[in-house]
């Protein structure tokens, strides 16, 4: 089979990506290595910033977002005793969205249906071949069992941390740099209203709490714990009860409410980047080329950017041979890339306990300084609202 570009990964950056360059009359073929169920399944990010939703709004798959997200302002942070709202829209101009994962992706599902675009899933064995050739190609085997081939002009490697794309760069050319943090998330899902109208993070000696959301209905809610954490040793009742704790129950007459844990899970968090984030007709985006830890939601903006980057990028080495933008990718990708490791990384470390008295006093120092100062606020508020897909 032949197509212009062969995309490993059918997550949100690979499905976009395939949207994107259909719009610039680019055809591609996307392979996955799990289920069309599975992929729909996956309960992850749940933050969009303004430029994520205003690209999506421009290129047509902003209907959902608009029907069914909610415009947010600003969140709360808060540390045992204080709760201090930051009003990002006052700030800097812009608000972010909360809008599930899940749903982002059932809306590329449905897009790329509609479209009739080709998507493999449940494929495995992909295999990436003649990457320093002007025609590289793709090999797997599909759901039936027969061994398929994919040649194209480029292929994207959209396959998240533990796909072949990242691997499939010759060791001397490329470097990597990783952080390991010695602390995980367990994260819930619960069929209750949230007991908040805008998103709570809080520093607390226990261990960090969050409280997120999905809709009017459903919320979202993170605790700090020790890595290697088994979600079993975590009953619905401890898991609430840490929640009030971290979170303030009864602090200033506020209440938070229990409900129904539909889905437990435990998160590792790491902090990865891979470069450059192109060798020769393979270019890497979204989580196969970067991770940050979860805190402050970069993950899937950052694969929405990516692609943002790379779809012009493709369509104009598959139309005119022309490689000026293919070139500058992945110098111009980093830069936003690096500044949401930091932005990441700094959240984390601001708002996770890590057992050393010394560090929680610099936590409680630095939350005082951004919810007081004008300019420690905005520099947060920029950060989390997203900077302009261009930077
Ligand atoms: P992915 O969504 O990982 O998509 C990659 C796709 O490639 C997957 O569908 C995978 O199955 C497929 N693939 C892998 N290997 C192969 C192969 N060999 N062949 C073919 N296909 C393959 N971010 C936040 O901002 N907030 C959060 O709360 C948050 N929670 C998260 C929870 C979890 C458990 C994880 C893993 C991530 C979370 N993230 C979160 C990060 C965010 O979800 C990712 O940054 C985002 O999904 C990146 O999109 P992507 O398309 O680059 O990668
Ligand atoms: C969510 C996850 C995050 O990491 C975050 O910073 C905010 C919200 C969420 O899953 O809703």
């Amino acid at each position: 089979m032949r197509t212009d570009v062969a995309i490993i990964g059918a997550g949100p950056a690979g499905l976009l990506l395939a949207h994107l360059l259909a719009q610039d009359g680019i055809e591609s073929v996307v392979i996955e290595s799990r289920t069309q169920e599975y992929v729909a399944a996956r309960i992850r990010a749940g933050i969009l910033e303004s430029s994520s939703v205003d690209l999506l709004t421009s290129v047509g798959l902003g209907a959902g977002v608009q029907a069914h997200g909610d415009e947010h302002r600003g969140i709360y942070l808060q540390w045992p005793s204080e709760r201090h709202h930051l009003d990002f829209v006052d700030l800097v101009g812009r608000s972010v969205w909360v809008y599930g994962q899940t749903q982002l992706q059932a809306d590329l599902v449905t897009a790329s249906e509609a479209a009739g675009r080709t998507v493999f899933y449940d494929t495995s064995d992909a295999e990436l071949h003649d990457l320093e050739t002007d025609h590289p190609f793709v090999t797997f085997t599909d759901d039936a069992g027969a061994r398929q081939r994919i040649d194209a002009l480029a292929i994207a490697g959209c396959d998240g941390s533990f796909g072949p794309s990242r691997a499939a760069m010759p060791s001397d050319k490329r470097d990597s740099w990783e952080r390991v943090y010695p602390y995980s998330w367990l994260g819930i899902l619960a069929d209750v209203a949230p007991s908040t109208d805008e998103l709570i993070y809080a520093w607390h000696p226990d261990g960090f709490g969050m409280h997120s959301m999905r809709s009017a209905t459903v919320s979202r809610l993170y605790l700090q714990v020790p890595n290697g954490t088994d979600v079993a040793d975590w009953s619905d009742d401890a898991i609430w009860d840490a929640l009030a704790t971290r979170l303030g129950h009864g602090q200033d007459g506020w209440t938070l409410t229990p409900g129904p844990i539909t889905d437990k899970s435990v998160l590792p968090m790491r902090s990865f980047v891979q470069s450059p984030m192109r060798h020769g007709r393979l270019f890497l985006a979204g989580d196969a080329a970067h991770t940050v830890p979860p805190t402050g939601a970069k993950g899937l903006n950052l694969a929405i950017a990516d692609v943002a980057l790379l779809a012009p990028a493709l369509g104009r080495l598959v139309r005119k041979n022309d490689f000026a933008l293919a070139d500058a990718y992945s110098d111009t990708a980093l830069r936003r890339v690096w500044r949401c490791e930091h932005f990441s990384w700094w959240m984390t470390t601001m708002l996770h306990v890590s057992g050393d008295p010394f560090d929680a006093q610099l936590q409680l120092s630095q939350l005082r300084w951004v919810t007081s100062s004008a300019h420690g606020a905005a520099g947060l508020a920029e950060n989390y609202a997203g900077l302009p897909i261009g930077f």
